[in-house]
């Protein structure tokens, strides 16, 4: 029987991959000698992690292309498969987040987080799904948040979108159970990342304080009182990217340094 965390040799499909957890996450997966195909719309720091995959002697492709165009993602995934072997691991890691009072919305704000988050993992984990369940056999890892768990201020479009991204991955749990397919979110509480940057920064203007005491705010929500590191993270994907997690599915798993308990 393989070792409960071996992922050797396994094709990964990483969204988000450019930076930040997804980046996290690809690192990872190469140490544990997973082939990686490294999908965002951004490429600007994808070089660090091809370089570091390639020297840890696994094979690495990627593709610069948008989580929420059902051709380039077809594309890439088609690609994928051509240039690594059968997808084995979806990872939906592509988010965006915007700090803004609930009656500033627009419908364009709402609709492209929505688009982003929501149908975004939507597409991706369709063009996969339909690869997996000719094999019967595929694990889908989506990025949700303990913004999918509670309720925060001047974000109702992420928490909505992730509360709609944990709803997604039940549903992928009970239909493709019956594939050997399963389907779990990771909920991380505060990841510095980039985009954790920006919402620091985004509540401290709607605040009107500065970003070292928004910071200090946010931060005494945890029961640890810091930032979690993209690596934390990183840990738990591997973990659902391995046997060790055959037996679940349907999960949302909460990493936040004990802001949330469930
Ligand atoms: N950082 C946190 O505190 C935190 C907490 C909970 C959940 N998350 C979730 O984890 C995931 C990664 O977050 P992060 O902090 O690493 O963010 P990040 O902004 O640092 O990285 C996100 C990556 O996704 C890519 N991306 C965004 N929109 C895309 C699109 N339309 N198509 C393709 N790629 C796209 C970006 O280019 C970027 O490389 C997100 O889903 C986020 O919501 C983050």
């Amino acid at each position: 029987m393989a070792a409960q965390f071996q992922i050797e040799g396994i094709t990964a499909f990483i969204t988000g991959a450019n930076r930040g957890i997804g980046k996290a996450i690809a690192s990872q997966f190469a140490k544990a000698g997973a082939n990686l195909f490294l999908y965002d719309r951004q490429t600007d720091q994808l070089a660090g992690i091809v370089d570091e995959a390639q020297a840890l002697g696994v094979k690495v492709l990627h593709q610069q292309g948008d989580v929420t165009s059902p051709e380039q993602v077809e594309q890439a995934v088609a690609a994928a498969e051509d240039g690594l072997g059968p997808i084995d691991v979806l990872v939906n890691g592509a988010g965006i987040c915007q700090s803004i009072r609930f009656l500033d919305y627009t419908l364009e704000d709402w609709n492209r987080l929505m688009e982003v988050n929501v149908a975004g993992t939507f597409l991706c984990s369709q063009a996969a799904l339909r690869r997996m369940t000719q094999r019967g056999r595929g694990k889908i890892i989506n990025l949700a948040s303990i913004a999918g768990r509670i309720g925060s201020k001047y974000r109702a479009s992420y928490n909505a979108s992730k509360h709609a991204v944990i709803g997604l991955t039940r549903c992928l749990a009970v239909e493709f159970a019956d594939d050997g397919i399963t389907a779990n979110a990771i909920c991380p509480g505060m990841v510095d990342t980039e985009m954790f940057a920006g919402v620091v920064a985004g509540d401290a203007e709607i605040s009107g304080v500065d970003q070292e005491t928004m910071l200090g705010i946010l931060q005494q929500r945890a029961l640890q009182k810091r930032l979690l590191r993209p690596e934390e993270i990183a840990g738990l994907a591997l973990f659902l990217a391995s046997p060790a997690s055959d037996g679940m599915t349907g999960q949302a798993l909460t990493y936040s340094g004990g802001i949330v308990m469930q």
